[in-house]
Parts: structure tokens; sequence; C-alpha cells
């Protein structure tokens, strides 16, 4: 077909090959770099499709230019990288990729939880540093993790992976969300109880809630006093959800024993202060960061894409209203 998209930074093989079998002409950002604004603008005039990521800043100014553009198809879950309302009213599609990066993301969380609970950062720098010189009865004392309480604030697919996987761990799980979750309840047992008496009772708290208005900064300095002195943050969702100024005052004053992020505030800037704090662990945003999601979410922003230039509707079309006010 005489489509014309372009993908705004390299993405794995497979999703390529989607975009090249069905559309005349593909440009990539071959630079494996955010494209600037002004970039931005000049690449997507003219296009009838986009592939973006979750580090593409999709503002009115972008849609408005994007004149020919049917669809942004992007290459994440999150879409708050895009003005949903600006697309709708410019009637122009937005999809995501769902489901296939809950395990990854899953799995990750589980990483952090452990990797602070048990000093694995620090005590991989201590080891790397030079200063381990034996076994020793008080050394890198961490926290147990196995019989404790977990709570989940954001029961939706990744949070429910989380806990599932608490199983082996025989822990107690806390749950918080807008609606009751069968899996949290029946299978695993879990409490749905407000933010405030999780973040009292929670030897853990690990966020999964999308960012919007109401989100953020959910976990400010008042969220940070409710929890125990002994419990430790985890965020794996997306950085503006916590309060990154009252977590590093958190983590000083030892208000909680620690946190574990993936994600920012102002990401990749990262707060002053934060890496500081020897009770911190700090990774770049790799929650999805596996050959096996990466991929699929490749080949899934593809898929939408091609769908929605065939004017058919896109499989994780987020945007539905768009189709309804076309048909009016
Ligand atoms: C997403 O898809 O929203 C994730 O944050 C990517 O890692």
């Amino acid at each position: 077909m005489s489509w014309n998209v372009f993908v705004t930074r390299p993405i794995p093989q497979p999703g390529i090959d989607i975009l090249t079998d069905h559309c005349s002409r593909v440009d990539i950002n071959a630079d494996d770099r955010v494209l600037t604004k002004e970039e931005l603008l000049r690449e997507v005039k003219g296009r009838d499709g986009v592939l973006c990521l979750l580090t593409d800043t999709i503002d009115e100014e972008v849609l408005n230019t994007a004149q020919s553009v049917g669809i942004f198809a992007n290459h994440a879950v999150g879409f708050n990288n895009i003005d949903i309302d600006a697309a709708t009213r410019l009637g122009i599609m937005v999809t995501n990729t769902p489901g296939v990066l809950t395990d990854a993301t899953a799995d990750l969380t589980w990483a952090l939880i452990l990797a602070t609970a048990r000093r694995i950062a620090e005590s991989d720098r201590f080891t790397r540093d030079g200063k381990y010189k034996g076994w020793g009865p008080m050394l890198m004392l961490g926290n147990a993790v196995s019989g404790t309480t977990l709570g989940i604030v954001g029961a939706g697919r990744i949070g429910t992976a989380v806990a599932m996987r608490s199983v082996g761990f025989n822990m107690r799980i806390l749950y918080t969300d807008t609606v009751p979750n069968e899996t949290m309840e029946k299978a695993l047992r879990g409490d749905r109880v407000t933010l405030e008496e999780l973040l009292g009772q929670s030897d853990f708290v690990t966020l999964h809630v999308p960012l919007l208005p109401e989100t953020t900064h959910l976990i400010g300095s008042r969220e940070l006093e409710l929890m125990k002195k002994t419990a430790f943050l985890i965020n794996t969702c997306r950085g503006p959800v916590v309060n990154e100024k009252a977590l590093v005052n958190a983590l000083r004053s030892e208000t909680i024993a620690g946190a574990a992020l993936d994600v920012y505030e102002n990401e990749p800037e990262l707060e002053p202060g934060l890496t500081e704090q020897k009770n911190i662990v700090l990774v770049p945003h790799i929650g999805s960061a596996t050959v096996t999601a990466r991929t699929k979410m490749a080949v899934i922003a593809a898929e939408n894409l091609i769908a929605g230039l065939k004017g058919d509707r896109p499989p994780n079309l987020v945007n539905p209203e768009v189709l309804e006010d076309k048909k009016t």
C-alpha cells in the first residue's frame, strides 16, 4: 500500500518487518535518541501514521502539525505522553501495547522488592570496592520478605501479576483500587483497603497505577509519613506518581526503610539527593526491557498501526470515541 509511516526510534526488527510489508515508505529515526521537538514536528508532517515511544511528547502542537496522520501507535502500555483529548478532537487514533509487558514489569518489581530488602545493590558496590573482608554475623543485614505484608496500589494487570508472584513468599496481600479485584480476593485472599490503611500496614508498598491527574503525587510526604518506618516503597509505574522531593526527605530522615525506583518524576533527570541515599535502588526504566516483551510490543504497535491505516478498528485503541465521532 502507498502508506508513508514514521518510527521515532529503532525498535525490534519484527515490528519494522510488519511495517515494511504493508507500507510503501517506512522512515526510522536511526539515531538511538529522543528526537527534539523541532525534529519531531518536521518528521510527522505528511505521514499517514507514526509509531512513537513513551519518550516522545505528542502534544497538541505535534498533533496539529500531523494533519495527515490518522494514527499514533505508542510502543508502550502507558500513553501519558500523548494528549489524548487533543488527538480525539482532531480525529486521530491512539493505540498502546497492553498485556505483553505485564510479566516483564511484574518480574522487575519483584527484583526490586528483593534488591531493596536484601541490600543487593549496596552489597554489590561493597564487594566491588574491595570492602569484603570475610563473612560477618552483622554484615549487610537486610529485611525479611517472606511472611510480610505486600501492599499493591493499583490492581490492574501488572499489580495483579505482582501479587500472584507473592504466593511462594507466603505474604499477606492488601490492595487498593477503585474496583474490587477477584484474583486478589479469591485466589490470594487479599483485602481491598483504603490507601491510608494499606500504607500503615504494608512492609512493601508497590505502585501500579496509570499516570493521571488524580494519581500525580499520589505518594507525597503525608503518605510516606503514614508508612511503617521499616517499610519499602517500590515504583515501576510512572515517576510523577511519587513526589521525589518528599521521597528524598523521607529516606534521609529514615521515615521509611528504603525504596526502589524504575521510573522518575522528570525522567531521565534524578531529583538532587536521590543518588546520595544508600537505602534506595535505582534502575533506568527497564520494566519492560526483556527481548520477549519489547519484541511483542514492537509487533503489537506495528499491527495497531496497520489496522488503523487500513481503516479497521485497531485492537488496542485507547480513544474509541474517535471512531464514534467519525460515524456522526
Ligand atoms: C510502558 O509500556 O508504559 C512501560 O513503562 C515501558 O517500559
